[in-house]
């Protein structure tokens, strides 16, 4: 299993690898942003979307490799207003169904705090639905709850789920963005 940077040219050229991660989540019911089980265009269009954000380094894709094949991923979005340059976003951190509990999740989320890092980015924040298997990985790196929101997402059986705003202080690092996508 490797992990590392995909670039939007390759993640371009394995979208259907990056719509199969996200499309096996969706349709078992994960609260990532997609309410329908029975059309996944809405989620072929979401990596497209993504691609430009990749390109002009507004967003970083992290994806985990098995066999030379993506089985999870997690994207930074470093993209922020001029106030906000110390902070990053953590999403759509997807492992497949078949790749789960090998701890492919909690190296993810470590490798997407070092490349944070390498941003010079010192505070992560994430919304994760209340009750889900990612909120005791979360709350095991040390993340921070800062509060829920009742009814904030639909769900794909249409509940209105609530969700966790979590947040992480990193300790600042010199370290460049080149040198992460060099350890990559
Ligand atoms: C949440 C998710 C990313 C975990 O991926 P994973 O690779 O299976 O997780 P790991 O094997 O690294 O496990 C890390 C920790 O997560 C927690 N965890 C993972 N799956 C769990 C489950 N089914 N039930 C309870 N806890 C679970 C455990 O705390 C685990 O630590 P442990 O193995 O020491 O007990 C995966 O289930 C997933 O993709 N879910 C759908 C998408 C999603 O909800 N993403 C999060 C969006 S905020």
């Amino acid at each position: 299993m490797t992990i590392r940077l995909l670039q939007a040219t390759e993640a371009a050229a394995r979208l259907d690898e990056l719509c199969e991660v996200l499309w096996g989540c969706v349709t078992e019911g994960a609260s990532i942003g997609f309410t329908e089980r029975d059309n996944p265009q809405p989620v072929r269009h979401f990596w497209q979307q993504q691609l430009p954000a990749l390109a002009a380094g507004d967003k970083h894709l992290l994806v985990a490799e098995q066999e030379g094949k993506v089985v999870a991923t997690v994207m930074l979005v470093t993209a922020m207003p001029p106030n906000g340059l110390h902070r990053a976003e953590v999403c759509k951190l997807l492992v497949h169904p078949t790749a789960r509990r090998t701890g492919l999740a909690r190296q993810l989320m470590q490798r997407v705090e070092a490349l944070a890092q390498s941003h010079q980015r010192e505070l992560l924040v994430l919304d994760t639905r209340v009750g889900d298997a990612a909120s005791a990985l979360y709350d095991s790196l040390g993340w921070q709850e800062s509060g829920t929101i009742p009814a904030y997402a639909l769900s794909v059986t249409g509940e209105r789920d609530a969700t966790r705003i979590m947040y992480k202080m990193l300790p600042r690092l010199e370290a460049t963005a080149d040198q992460e996508q060099s350890t990559g």
